[in-house]
């Protein structure tokens, strides 16, 4: 079954200079709590248990968080402030973190081939931190992709519906639909212009893989803009069997922009903080 999840968070994080200049973008708080911890506690609920995370140069911050702070929890301990450590304090006591650095940026198939290492040969999760997706009235999205994953054991991909217009900053889907919220993929091209693209199905951040992916990526030439694509080597899987594309149950916010980011900022404030 799937125990482990990958989190490549090598990534630059350009569209959020200067504040990613010195400071890793999966760390930036909505409202209190940074992205990468969100993204874990999905993992949680989905009854994953080792965190696995591509890091890169500048991205420290990422090991420390997920760490004991001897001074200041000796500081705050007795007082009320100690409640604020608890939900980072249970993360910490249900999961195992390992990291692994990826040494040159060539794009999220590379990242995810650079985690390898650590994930071996098993189905695997994939979260990428800077899609924050909220399912209030649901399990977490991963959850819901696990529990597909259990009965068709193939590739899954998590797909949303976007505005034509936006394509091109998506991978996007074409499939055979063989439940009203489940594609068989048939197509899969990587930012293509509204024209080109085959629907308006985009994958977002939440990826169940198998294992042999490893394999493909490393045969997998760099594709749009000179990266490792994970659409080209999810093409291929396709291809050679099954990949599913999802739409998943929740909401969506893209991060990695500051308009998402400002957007999930409000929902979180008025809908989840305490
Ligand atoms: P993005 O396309 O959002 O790139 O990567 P980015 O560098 O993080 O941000 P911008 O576009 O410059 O603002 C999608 C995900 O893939 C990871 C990123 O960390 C992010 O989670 N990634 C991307 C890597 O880990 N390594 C890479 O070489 C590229």
């Amino acid at each position: 079954m799937i125990k482990k999840c990958l989190f490549p968070a090598a990534g630059y994080g350009t569209r959020f200079l200067p504040a990613t200049k010195s400071m890793p973008k999966e760390m930036l708080p909505v409202v209190n709590k940074p992205l990468i911890q969100y993204g874990v506690e999905e993992a949680i609920d989905a009854g994953l248990t080792t965190m696995a995370i591509v890091t890169g140069r500048g991205k420290r911050a990422m090991e420390d968080h997920f760490d004991v702070n001897y001074e200041l929890e000796h500081q705050i301990k007795g007082s009320s402030k100690e409640e604020y450590l608890e939900g980072i304090r249970s993360i910490m006591d249900k999961s195992v973190f390992s990291y692994t650095r990826q040494i040159e940026m060539k794009g999220l198939g590379h990242a995810i081939l650079s985690g390898e290492t650590l994930i071996g040969d098993e189905p695997f999760a994939v979260v990428l931190a800077d899609d924050l997706c909220i399912s209030p009235e649901t399990d977490g999205v991963l959850a819901q992709m696990v529990g597909l994953y259990k009965q068709f054991r193939c590739s899954i991909v998590a797909v949303e519906e976007v505005p034509m217009e936006d394509t091109q900053k998506y991978g996007v889907i074409k499939g055979d639909m063989i439940r009203d919220d489940i594609f068989k993929v048939t197509e899969m091209v990587e930012k293509p212009a509204p024209e080109d693209a085959p629907s308006n199905l985009a994958i977002i951040g939440r990826y169940i893989l198998t294992p042999d992916i490893f394999d493909i990526l490393r045969n997998t030439k760099p594709g749009v803009g000179g990266e490792v694509q994970i659409t080209d080597a999810l093409m291929q899987q396709a291809k050679d069997g099954c990949v599913l594309a999802y739409k998943f149950k929740g909401r969506r916010f893209d991060c990695g922009s500051v308009a998402g980011f400002v957007e999930a900022t409000n929902y979180c404030f008025e809908n989840l903080y305490e």
